[in-house]
């Protein structure tokens, strides 16, 4: 049966990983500064999470949300811990999508409205609202173009206000450090200012981050960096190292009602102790600290190479935006370097989303095999031009 062709591939196969490295079939050792996508945090392998995880399988991998689950009370209070998120509750599923899914539902259950407003490049998932509330149009099919969705200029403050101030808005969705969108930031002012409008307009806040979260940004969550308190926080890649685990944390103004949230396998045994192994690693081996001194030295040196016009993000989501595409530079990062990097929808932008256990020995690495690319990269470019 063939596989429903909906990805384009890279011609490598990961069989194994340890650390910030994967290893193919032939034992060839990738350095993997993509981290399957913003997910691996801790590291591959990390060995306290593979017995944690292994631990629990052999005891109980799964039972449904109708009975005491303790693994999710732990879980809770760790995150509570670390993340500073005072009050806040616990909300969990399996994925970024469902996690901005549930964070919508719950602002137009709670608030009686439906529209909402999002931002231009924005990405929150593929489902119903979350893919409604995403700016591409390629991935919104007609079922899903029935929400009701505004999407504004991040930045556009009188946008933001002219439409709260209609009155039928129930959240504004918000990735504080934009992903696949290409690193963009709103500025403070703006997104203290969205805060305060949503506060004014019975509408609620909700920070996506699904990928800026759990340490990424050098700090627990990006919202962290100004000085805004979201109604709900979405959550997922990091929080599992891979297993697929997501979540919200919800405002304790904002109360419960039995059925009003539900999932049959979200917060089961299984996800739950692998969430709070990554949880225990990343505050052991101090993990948001040296995801901002990395991300010190790695713009230090970004700064130095004049092919490099913008630096964009924070922390380990970091975005070197070239002057040229870099799909070649990246197949060549891959197949000659065995060096993994990330694309965005911005073609000139090489993303970079290593574990957050990188060290300045990786990053070495990563800048010399960068540096001897990219004469050969811009002489490929060149001749590509002229072909045309
Ligand atoms: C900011 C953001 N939100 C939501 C999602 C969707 O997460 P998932 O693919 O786990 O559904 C992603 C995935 O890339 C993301 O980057």
């Amino acid at each position: 049966m063939p596989l429903f062709n909906v990805y384009p591939l890279y011609d490598v196969t990961p069989v194994s990983g340890k650390g910030v490295y994967v290893y193919d079939e032939n034992g060839t050792e990738y350095l993997d500064l993509y981290g399957g996508h913003a997910v691996i945090s801790i590291g591959h392998s990390h060995p306290k999470y593979v017995k944690a995880i292994s631990k629990q399988v052999e005891a109980l991998g799964f039972y449904s949300n109708a009975i005491q689950n303790p693994l999710q009370v732990k879980l809770a209070n760790k995150l509570e811990a670390l993340s500073g998120c005072k009050d806040y509750e616990l909300f969990l599923c399996n994925s970024g999508a469902e996690a901005n899914e549930n964070a919508l539902k719950l602002a137009s259950f709670k608030t009686g409205k439906s529209r909402v407003v999002a931002f231009k490049n924005g990405f929150h998932g593929r489902t119903s609202a979350a893919v409604a509330a995403t700016d591409n149009p390629n991935i919104v099919a007609p079922i899903n173009a029935q929400q009701k969705v505004t999407i504004l200029e991040l930045n556009d403050i009188a946008g933001v206000q002219a439409e709260l101030e209609k009155g039928d808005v129930c959240a504004v969705i918000v990735e504080f450090i934009q992903g696949i969108g290409g690193l963009d930031q709103g500025t403070a002012e703006f997104f203290e200012k969205v805060d305060t409008l949503c506060k004014a307009n019975n509408t609620f806040f909700i920070a996506d981050e699904v990928q800026s979260g759990y340490g990424r940004s050098g700090k627990f969550f990006a919202y962290q960096h100004y000085n805004v308190t979201p109604d709900v926080i979405a959550m997922a890649k990091g929080m599992g190292n891979g297993f697929p685990i997501g979540g919200i944390l919800i405002h304790p103004n904002i109360e419960a009602k039995f059925g009003m949230l539900g999932t049959t396998f979200g917060g089961n045994h299984l996800a739950c102790a692998a969430g709070i192994s990554v949880l225990e690693v990343i505050e052991d081996q101090k993990l948001m600290e040296n995801a901002k001194v990395m991300s010190e030295y790695f713009v230090k040196i970004a700064k130095t190479i004049p092919h490099i016009k913008k630096i964009k993000g924070k922390g380990l989501m970091l975005g070197l935006e070239f002057d040229f595409e870099v799909g070649d530079l990246r197949k060549r990062l891959i197949y000659d370097n065995h060096i993994f990097t990330g694309g965005a929808s911005n073609k000139k932008l090489l993303r970079i989303l290593p574990p957050l256990t990188v060290r300045k020995e990786h990053i070495n690495m990563f800048y010399e095999a960068l540096i001897e690319a990219l004469p050969e990269v811009e002489a490929a470019e060149e001749l590509q031009t002229q072909n045309i």
